[in-house]
């Protein structure tokens, strides 16, 4: 498949841009910062852009058979419209260029109860914006998927458990690399349409 990637820079990013290599893929890492990812004769294309604009996302994103996005800001605890606004131009661009499938990387705190709602009090700001993506996403008229993880890790580990609508129980963290590996398993195996899916190591 023909992937493209936004946030390709991010840790979370990186791994779905190497194992969607490893599985045969082909991807474009839309980026702001090409020289931070290094293509060594993979069937990588790195592209220069503005993950907010709508006609630089529309130019890059032709023929792609599927979108996945793992922008987050670098601090949360700030005012943002980083990912409203990504997600407003990255829907606008896909709807333009007929590409249907996004994958989109949320929060577990979006669910409810009161850790969750500790940690949205807390991260407000961060909260807010990745609430308003979800909104946008959710009224793109794409083929959508939503995934909600609780604290990431830097762990080795591939698996997760998934739940659509709702949060694993009793799960408290989750692998990047197993973020990914979902992100993928979801576009691959072309599930979860609609959804908004909770996932956990
Ligand atoms: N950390 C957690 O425990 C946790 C838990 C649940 C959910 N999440 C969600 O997971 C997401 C990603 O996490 P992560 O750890 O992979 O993030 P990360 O390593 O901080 O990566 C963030 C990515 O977003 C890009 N980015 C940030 N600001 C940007 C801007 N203004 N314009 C364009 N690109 C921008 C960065 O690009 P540059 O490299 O160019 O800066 C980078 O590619 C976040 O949205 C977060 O809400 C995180």
């Amino acid at each position: 498949m023909k992937l493209f990637v936004i946030g390709a820079t991010g840790r979370t990013g990186r791994e779905i841009v190497q194992q969607a290599l490893a599985r045969g893929h082909h991807v474009t890492a839309f980026v702001r910062s090409p020289e931070s990812i290094a293509s060594k004769n993979e069937p990588l294309t790195v592209i220069k852009g503005n993950a907010m604009d709508e006609n630089e996302l529309f130019n890059a994103m032709q023929n792609h058979d599927a979108v996945l996005s793992t922008l987050g800001p670098h601090e949360v605890f700030k005012p943002s419209s980083m990912l409203h606004d990504s997600a407003l131009a990255t829907t606008r661009a896909m709807n333009r260029s007929g590409a249907k499938r996004l994958v989109v990387l949320s929060a577990a705190a979006h669910f409810p109860g009161i850790p969750n709602r500790i940690a949205s009090f807390i991260m407000r700001n961060h909260m807010r914006d990745s609430l308003a993506m979800e909104e946008i996403v959710q009224g793109s008229g794409l083929d959508w998927t939503i995934a909600r993880p609780p604290r990431l890790t830097q762990e080795e580990y591939t698996t997760y458990r998934s739940r659509e609508g709702a949060a694993p129980k009793m799960g408290f963290t989750l692998a990047r690399k197993a973020v990914a590996a979902f992100m993928l398993d979801a576009i691959e195996q072309e599930k979860h349409f609609h959804k908004i899916v909770g996932i956990a190591k």
